[in-house]
């Protein structure tokens, strides 16, 4: 009986120790294994996201044999090596000289290749012609909240219109035929704009018509991206980005889906979220009061839910930006009287509406006019005042330049002055990127600081940071196709002169890992 203790004791000691090894060396393993570094993650799914995957996936344009461009300046520079791509060509010896409404200059050379003239409203067709040459492709993975299409998504529901169809599409697809059929009727030049929900579901379909969902992980919120010490020679300095996956799946239907936790490495990531993740705020007394919203989709809800008629107090919309204008339009369109105060005059150049063309927006046109003329029935409008403090009788107090307060009664108000990205994955909510470190990140005071011909982040903290978009200052889908166009020939460069970072891996898979 002893003795067979003995011997499980002894059985027991000697196998243990081993199964405890054999843990350990699992885990050392996986440590000692270098995880596969990807060569591209881009944060973000929005336009800008989806028209760098584009061309990361070997869609690459040239310049057509036949084609001509009007301007012969750009023409004749294009025609010096017809063979190359866009991708492999001196981006800043063609953008010289060339001006648009952008000031990034590689915006307004894609701009100025993909719709030729437009600015004048003529419809010159693209010089451009994709080639699909997959051995080009660099594998990448984008990474986004929602559904491919970014913030378009969250303007579901609006009746209002935003831009010209054609500013807003992506390369390859003409978003004017994709509306044309599915609205089943012809276009006419007057609703030659599209919706937001046309949009969003435009930028939907774009990925699945270009096969482009397997480097798209949908569902996922970045909580952190660091630069990762390399290891010798084993494994290079890279990128990790960490995150939370909501879980997709029928078991989940209908229930709180879980959210899984997410590693990976890359040799670049690519900032393109936006800009639109947390409304601005005055920074008043009484801002956080229930009547005081900061999305125009708020007073969406407040209008489906009968709260706003023509016999409701006076809405105060706060801000001068399009988004205000469209509130401002949305309460006209109920006959609910408006108060519209914003800071600038109404001649300012750096106005939203002193930039646009009145005859492609009308409406915007109107607004602008009813700022100018004080039409504002019957409330004449508050330029260059702002806001002192909101009250919970629903009184707001209004101070203009010049110091004088006026006490108006409100029955909703909306601050509309504009967002910010939401940076909290990086150190110090990515300030160190801005322009101006000192502030947080905006599109239009303070966006990060690239460089204007490759998109790489200025104050980085290792090499293979990009940013596009409205981060680094860029409001327009039209623009922004510039930023992806600068950073896909950078990787493409890093890939001619000789492999590493951002080369191809053929055959190496993208997925989002699990744990
Ligand atoms: C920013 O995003 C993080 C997670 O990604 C979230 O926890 C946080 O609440 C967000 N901040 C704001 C102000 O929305």
């Amino acid at each position: 009986m002893v003795i067979i203790i003995i011997f499980i004791i002894i059985v027991f000691v000697s196998f243990s120790p081993q199964i405890k090894k054999k843990k350990k060396m699992d885990r050392h393993d996986k440590e000692i294994i270098p995880e596969e570094i990807l060569p591209v993650v881009i944060i973000g799914n929005g336009p800008s996201g989806i028209c760098l995957s584009y061309l990361l996936s070997g869609y690459t344009p040239y310049l057509s044999p036949e084609a001509s461009h009007p301007n012969p300046l750009l023409h004749s520079k294009l025609r010096e090596q017809p063979h190359l791509s866009l991708l492999e060509q001196d981006l800043e010896y063609l953008c010289e000289g060339l001006e648009g409404r952008s000031s990034n200059p590689v915006a307004v050379l894609f701009d100025a290749l993909l719709l030729p003239d437009s600015d004048f409203g003529l419809d010159h067709s693209s010089p451009l012609e994709w080639r699909y040459e997959p051995e080009r492709a660099v594998p990448h993975l984008v990474l986004g909240k929602g559904p491919p299409g970014g913030a378009w998504h969250a303007m579901e529901g609006s009746m209002l219109t935003l831009s010209l169809a054609n500013w807003m599409e992506l390369p390859g697809l003409k978003l004017k035929d994709w509306m044309r059929e599915k609205r089943r009727s012809v276009l006419s030049k007057q609703n030659d704009r599209a919706t937001p929900t046309e949009i969003a579901s435009y930028y939907q379909h774009y990925v699945s018509q270009m096969s482009l969902e397997q480097n798209f992980a949908c569902g996922t919120t970045v909580t952190s991206v660091s630069r990762q010490p390399g290891d010798q020679e084993a494994a290079p300095p890279c990128w990790r980005v960490t995150g939370l996956q909501r879980r997709e799946g029928e078991e989940f239907r209908g229930t709180q889906a879980p959210h899984v936790p997410f590693s990976m490495l890359a040799h670049n990531v690519v900032l393109a979220t936006g800009t639109h993740d947390i409304p601005a705020r005055l920074g008043v007394d009484g801002e956080s009061l229930p009547h005081v919203c900061h999305s125009f989709w708020e007073l969406e809800a407040a209008i489906s839910r009968g709260e706003l008629d023509q016999s409701s107090d006076p809405v105060l919309v706060v801000g001068a930006g399009l988004t205000a204008a469209d509130a401002v339009l949305a309460a006209h369109h109920l006959n609910t009287p408006v108060y519209h105060a914003f800071r600038r005059s109404v001649s300012d150049p750096g106005l939203i509406f002193n930039q646009l063309p009145k005859l492609l927006y009308p409406e915007y046109h109107k607004v602008h006019q009813m700022m100018i003329q004080q039409q504002y029935e019957p409330d004449p409008p508050f330029p260059r005042y702002r806001v002192a403090a909101f009250r919970p009788d629903r009184k707001c107090v209004l101070e203009s330049d010049s110091g004088r307060r006026t006490v108006v009664q409100i029955s909703k108000a909306l601050v509309l002055i504009g967002a910010h990205p939401n940076l909290s994955f990086l150190k110090d909510n990515g300030r160190t990127l801005g322009v101006n470190p000192e502030e947080p990140i905006t599109c239009r005071r303070n966006p990060v600081e690239v460089d204007p011909f490759t998109n790489k982040v200025a104050a980085a903290d290792g090499p293979g940071l990009y940013a596009m978009g409205p981060l680094v200052g860029e409001n327009f889908v039209r623009f922004l196709k510039g930023g992806a166009l600068a950073i896909a020939s950078d990787l493409a460069k890093t890939q001619r002169e000789g492999g590493g970072r951002g080369a191809a891996q053929t055959g190496s898979e993208v997925r989002v890992l699990d744990s």
